[in-house]
């Protein structure tokens, strides 16, 4: 239980939800903080570390006597950490949250390594830990797999053996079954899409949402206007984990951190705010899956330049049409009156555009490359 003399060891802390977790665990009572950070050329974790935090809403938070940085890499044997760094988190840890993993869709290689082996690296080094940590590992809704219409509940993920629809779900589907099966104590939490809303930096919001500005450059494209996304802000995902960690005991070692069912909006609903943004003379037409014949892509997809832009978004097209919910009812039910404000993605998918507006520049580097 997060307490105030509580020591958390935290990885992945440069990254979206790792910076935002730590920067949040520092406002709340508790013991030393570690954060791993791969190393730089010039050796100084702590300095990664601050550019992380500063990206945040708060900026830089003061010097903050709880917080370090240690260098490490969760692919590397001992979690790549210096000898005394080892030994100082194996002793004091009472709480592992691994949020570091390669999320890339198309490094593969890079996604076994780093979420696979990763995950073994942190189940190695937790069993040494002398005060039996907890250990908390973001998973994602996602490593169900292929799946479509459906909300789906807890018990319904994790399938590592079904069909995935790239290496980075099935990479985190096989490392949740190893720290599942693992023996120790542990959280898994699976969040949906996470969105970097409140954090007012270009990168974070691109990494997610690289594909609106593709979208806005066809006439049409075979998204269900029907279809429901899950997505929640990142703050709420970062203020659940805290929130179940803060309770004595929990009920289930896996929750969903998601939108759920409730108040979803919909692809037709979420459009207009793009043809809205950019200012569109006419809406993005949104067809689904179904009736996209070659006929419609034909007639929609038709300049050489059109055709490059609806191919880069082909890693994308299948989970825009998944239209899965991940039922966040556990969730509710162990924070209770605890569950934090999760806005709907209505009210800041604007924001997050404004953010990324100047990515038109990524289709005129997609015509003049001809790529
Ligand atoms: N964002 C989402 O929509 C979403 C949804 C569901 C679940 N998740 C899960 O939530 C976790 C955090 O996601 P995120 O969005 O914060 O990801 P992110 O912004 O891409 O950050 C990934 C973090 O992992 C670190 N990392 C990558 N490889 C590493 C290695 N070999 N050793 C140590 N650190 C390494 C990165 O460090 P560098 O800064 O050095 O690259 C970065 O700090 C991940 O486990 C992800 O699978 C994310």
């Amino acid at each position: 239980m997060l307490q105030k003399d509580t020591n958390v060891f935290v990885t992945g802390a440069t990254g979206l939800i790792g910076g935002e977790l730590v920067r949040t665990l520092l406002t709340q009572p508790v013991g030393k903080v570690w954060a791993l950070v791969r190393p730089t050329t010039d050796g100084h974790p702590e300095l990664r570390l601050a550019q992380r935090l500063k990206r945040s809403a708060s900026g830089e938070p003061h010097a903050d006597a709880a917080l370090s940085a240690v260098t490490g890499d969760v692919s590397a044997k001992r979690l790549g950490l210096s000898d005394a760094d080892y030994d100082s988190v194996r002793r004091e840890a009472d709480i592992i949250i691994h949020s570091a993993a390669e999320t890339s869709f198309i490094r593969a290689a890079a996604c076994r390594r780093t979420n696979i082996a990763g995950a073994k690296h942190l189940i190695e080094f937790t069993r040494e830990c002398t005060r039996n940590p907890l250990l908390v590992c973001l998973s994602t809704a996602f490593v169900s797999g292929v799946v479509a219409n459906e909300c789906l509940t807890e018990e319904d993920g994790r399938r590592p053996r079904s069909e995935h629809h790239n290496e980075y779900t099935h990479s985190k589907a096989v490392a949740e079954e190893l720290v599942r099966s693992s023996g120790l104590p542990v959280l898994v939490v699976r969040p949906s899409v996470v969105l970097s809303a409140g954090v007012p930096d270009a990168a974070f919001a691109r990494a997610i949402l690289q594909f609106v500005p593709l979208l806005n450059e066809l006439d049409a494209v075979p998204i269900n206007p029907a279809g429901r996304p899950d997505a929640v802000p990142v703050q709420f995902v970062v203020n659940s984990i805290i929130r179940l960690l803060q309770l004595p005991h929990l009920q289930y070692d896996c929750y969903h951190i998601s939108a759920g069912d409730q108040g979803t909006a919909t692809f037709g609903q979420l459009s207009p705010i793009l043809d809205r943004f950019y200012g569109r003379p006419v809406p993005l037409r949104l067809i689904p899956l179904a009736q996209w014949t070659r006929d419609v892509h034909r007639n929609y997809i038709r300049t050489p330049e059109q055709r490059r832009i609806f191919a880069s978004l082909r890693n994308y097209l299948p989970f825009l049409n998944m239209n899965v919910l991940y039922d966040n009812s556990r969730l509710r039910a162990e924070l209770g009156d605890r569950f934090p404000e999760c806005p709907p993605l209505t009210s800041y998918l604007e924001e997050l555009l404004s953010l990324i507006s100047h990515d038109r520049g990524v289709t005129r580097w997609l015509r003049a490359k001809g790529a």
